[in-house]
């Protein structure tokens, strides 16, 4: 099977599964954002702020992330910035986007869900009607802030529960269980909502099976450290509860020292539904095109692994049957074009 081409893998037809908006505020923007709103920056320029952009784990890159979110002000911010993370995403082949998103961030600045729920659901639908693009929202419960808090923020957003498809969980993740937001999930689920939760990146495989069994949640976000508890693996295999992988974070934040050391095909070879995404694309190098390509190079996947894995990535999308066929049928159409050009 040969290698796939560059091109390849960006035109591929794909869903982003995790993906923090927050985390896609390039540098570039960051500076715009605080000029016209008059917030001083730690960086003089543009590169020194790349260059900071360097980290030993989730909590080095946490500091920087919450500081940078600071810039969004008003509704006009939250707009572009979903409008330039849709537009990168449709460069790379992306169909389909469920997008987290942190409220407390901006909430506890003083930002209300008015503002940036309006920013970001206007941009959805404008960019939805001009690339067809489609995306929905993820609401995520900061877990370094507590599980009252959580509960207080899902009762903020009661009045925006049209405006996103789902609860999950993020921020630091040892020495904060999952158990701790079972209040909030419950809440989130009577509601009718999704239930994912960031799970067993840094923190213990116990983590996945608190967020499996105490949350209720449907998809394990990251997941990689299942790998060392092997009826853990079985179990995900089995009831098909797909992780969103996120290979250059994992890299970045040192989750694994290189990426040929990735579990993600073992991952993919014991069963489990895997799919690859960009977490923080304006922090970790690189948005999902650039995270299939890194994986494929470290690990040498070929042309079906990546077909396997943006077929994957539709599977577990939050999407009716009748899109998610609509979907897998275009991957079809593509790797037929692709195979009949390659032969050309
Ligand atoms: N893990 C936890 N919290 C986060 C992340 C992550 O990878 N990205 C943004 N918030
Ligand atoms: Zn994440």
């Amino acid at each position: 099977m040969s290698k796939p081409s560059k091109s390849f893998i960006r035109g591929l037809p794909k869903a982003e599964l995790h993906i923090h908006i927050e985390g896609s505020l390039e540098p570039e923007q960051l500076f715009e954002f605080a000029k016209r709103n008059g917030v001083d920056l730690p960086f003089p320029d543009v590169e020194a702020c790349r260059a900071a952009y360097s980290f030993t784990d989730l909590q080095s890159f946490l500091d920087i992330y919450y500081q940078g979110a600071a810039v969004l002000q008003t509704e006009i911010d939250f707009y572009e910035l979903m409008e330039a993370y849709l537009r990168r995403a449709h460069d790379d082949g992306v169909r389909r986007a469920e997008i987290f998103f942190d409220p407390q961030t901006h909430t506890d600045r003083g930002i209300t869900f008015d503002v940036f729920m309006g920013g970001f659901s206007r941009a959805i639908r404008d960019v939805e009607i001009e690339l067809g693009i489609s995306a929905d929202l993820i609401m995520c419960f900061l877990r370094h802030l507590s599980g009252s808090d959580a509960v207080a923020t899902f009762e903020q957003a009661r009045d925006h529960l049209h405006q996103f498809i789902g609860v999950g969980l993020d921020s630091s993740e040892v020495d904060q269980p999952p158990e701790q937001f079972v209040e909030a999930f419950e809440l989130a689920h009577r509601a009718g909502l999704h239930l994912v939760a960031h799970a067993g990146e840094e923190g213990p495989p116990d983590y996945i099976i608190g967020a499996l069994d105490a949350l209720g949640v449907q998809r394990i976000d990251h997941g990689v450290r299942s790998e060392e508890m092997p009826e853990l693996v079985r179990r995900l295999a089995a009831d098909t509860v797909p992780l969103t992988v996120c290979p250059l974070s994992n890299l970045e934040l040192g989750v694994v020292s290189d990426l040929n050391e990735h579990n993600l095909k073992r991952l993919m070879d014991q069963g489990i539904l895997v799919t690859i995404n960009s977490d923080d694309p304006a922090y970790f190098g690189g948005y999902i095109a650039d995270n299939y390509i890194a994986i494929v190079d470290a690990l040498e996947l070929d042309r079906n692994d990546v077909i396997r894995l943006a077929r994957n990535s539709f599977n577990a999308a939050f999407v009716t049957t009748e899109r998610r066929d609509i979907w897998l049928a275009e991957i079809d159409d593509f790797v037929d074009q692709h195979e009949q050009g390659d032969q050309l």
